[in-house]
């Protein structure tokens, strides 16, 4: 619990979390929450920075949640490395890194599950059944913990953070969700803990993903027909080696509404964007863009 320079306050249960958090509290000093689950990377650590300009203290939490895993999913091998993460949280400014281990989240004999039904049953949430019910109760029960003001989620997982802004005005939790962009490497390729396990021939081809979501994003401001863009775009994915896509959709956000006909009108470009997933090897890529 000791503050020393460039060392977040490292807190690893729910009593320390309240005890370290109460001072802020009574001195009403804003809080911001940033959840991770680890393997922290620039796009993590642009989310702990913007928590920085919106509130007094940041805490990064770092929990690699079992419950979003599908039974063949990769909990067991997902990146992690605490020592790492936490000199990072400090470089970004984080105040404290809260680590709790499996059991101080889910204790033995832990059931409840937060579901939102509709917003999972389309993109992520068909291709990975139970993925968001696991995020909603995880986020919520960190939302809960730490009672922070903001929480900053990134558009990276651009469903998730409506499934997160959707959960909190369902159970009236106090707090604001805070939006982030994209963090992309220098050929655009979206960061994500996952990406260390391509090999250097499939980081090569990942990188052709959002090259070829760029393309499409011109197809459409110029008025192609979106069928015509969305065929064209899985076209050239299978072409640069990303055979094997999941979706490769253009929605209107945020209601995840389908748009698959006729030519996208320029009004409806400001709230179009385009979603992708797809697998390569034993790594799920995913990424999305804005039309307009
Ligand atoms: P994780 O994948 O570690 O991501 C934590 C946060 O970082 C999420 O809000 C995610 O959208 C954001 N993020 C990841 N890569 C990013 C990038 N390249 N640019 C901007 N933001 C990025 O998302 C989760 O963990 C979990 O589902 C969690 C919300 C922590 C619940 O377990």
């Amino acid at each position: 619990m000791i503050n020393r320079q460039n060392c977040p306050i490292i807190l690893k249960d729910i009593t320390s979390l309240d005890l370290s958090l109460a001072p802020w509290r009574e001195d009403k000093e804003k809080i911001a929450l940033v959840p991770t689950m680890g393997s922290l990377h620039e796009g993590h650590l642009s989310l702990i920075r913007l928590a920085k300009e919106h509130a007094h203290h940041v805490v990064v939490s770092i929990f690699v949640n079992p419950r979003q895993f599908g039974p063949s999913e990769d909990f067991a091998t997902y990146p992690r490395d605490e020592q790492a993460d936490i000199e990072k949280v400090a470089q970004a400014g984080g105040d404290v890194a809260y680590i709790p281990e499996v059991e101080v989240m889910y204790p033995p004999g832990y059931q409840t599950n937060i579901s939102l039904p509709h917003s999972s049953q389309c993109l992520d949430g068909l291709s990975r059944p139970g993925f968001f019910d696991g995020i909603a109760t995880v986020v919520a029960k960190l939302l809960l913990q730490v009672r922070p003001d903001i929480a900053v989620f990134g558009e990276k997982d651009f469903q998730q953070l409506l499934i997160i802004r959707q959960m909190v005005r369902d159970l009236h939790l106090p707090v604001d969700i805070v939006g982030a962009p994209i963090v992309r490497e220098e050929d655009g390729f979206a960061m994500s803990s996952r990406n260390q396990y391509l090999s250097a021939e499939e980081r090569a081809i990942a990188g052709q993903l959002n090259q070829v979501m760029r393309q499409s994003l011109v197809a459409l401001q110029k008025g192609t027909a979106i069928k015509t863009v969305l065929q064209t775009g899985k076209e050239a994915l299978k072409k640069a080696g990303l055979t094997n896509i999941d979706y490769f959709e253009l929605r209107s956000v945020p209601d995840l509404r389908p748009l698959t006909t006729g030519k996208l009108p320029p009004e409806a470009a400001e709230t179009a964007r385009l979603f992708a997933a797809v697998m390569l090897g034993k790594t799920r890529l995913i990424d999305n863009m804005k039309v307009a």
